[in-house]
């Protein structure tokens, strides 16, 4: 029932086209990126209704992980054409011989100390010479849903002192040095709010989750 009325939700604003992701394709568009000859992969699919659902046309191909094997079936039917892998996507990740031009990771926001992080550095493994990663990050953070794991793991990450409170050129300092390491480079990279008309909303939400849409080249 409570999925039902979420479902409903996200289907309103898809008609009316408040769903962030697309704003970010269309961003990628205008830029120029040929989304439509690219292989994507969702590293976390869910049932596929949040935003891969909105973002899957725009590509060529689609693979889609996910640890739920209860998702296995929406994704089959949300994604007909697509790969479906049921597994742990950072065990998948480690042993994929797949290569994508583009990448978005999902992550959860609650229950997950570790946020993106332990996706570095193997990503890297699975990029084409040119790849887009979408990133889901957290600038700021309310202390009342902070746990001490998740605190020390931002801190340790990013490099601050402030676990609470993390601008994006910070993060984006441990972003561009993570790539030099792993033999890449950022050549741009915009952001967007994930969550739908954030500003408004600020006061009643914990957690600022902010799309980093990053374009990577090999060096
Ligand atoms: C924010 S939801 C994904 C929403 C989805 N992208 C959509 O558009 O509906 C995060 C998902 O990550 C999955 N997940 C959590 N840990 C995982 C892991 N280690 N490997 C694969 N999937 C995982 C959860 O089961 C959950 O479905």
């Amino acid at each position: 029932m409570v999925q039902k009325v979420k479902n409903l939700f996200w289907d309103a604003r898809r008609s009316l086209k408040l769903i962030p992701i697309i704003q970010e394709m269309e961003e990628l568009k205008k830029r120029g990126v040929p989304l439509e000859k690219m292989r994507a992969l969702e590293m976390f699919g869910g049932y596929g209704h949040q935003i891969t659902k909105d973002y899957a046309p725009y590509f060529k191909e689609l693979e889609v992980w996910e640890i739920d094997p209860d998702c296995e079936a929406s994704l089959r039917k949300n994604f007909p054409d697509a790969k479906i892998r049921i597994g742990d996507s950072y065990a998948l990740l480690k042993n994929s011989d797949a290569k994508v031009d583009f990448v978005i990771a999902d992550t959860a926001l609650s229950d997950n100390p570790n946020e993106h992080f332990r996706l570095f550095p193997d990503i890297f493994r699975i990029l084409n010479d040119s790849a887009l990663v979408i990133l889901n990050t957290v600038p700021e953070i309310q202390l009342e849903v902070l746990s001490k794991e998740q605190s020390d793991n931002r801190k340790r990450f990013y490099n601050t002192e402030d676990p609470l409170n993390i601008p994006m050129e910070k993060m984006l300092e441990k972003y561009n040095a993570l790539c030099k390491e792993n033999g890449f480079k950022i050549q741009w990279w915009f952001t967007n709010d994930r969550y739908f008309m954030y500003s408004a909303r600020k006061g009643s939400i914990k957690r600022r989750l902010v799309h980093l849409v990053m374009s990577l080249e090999r060096l």
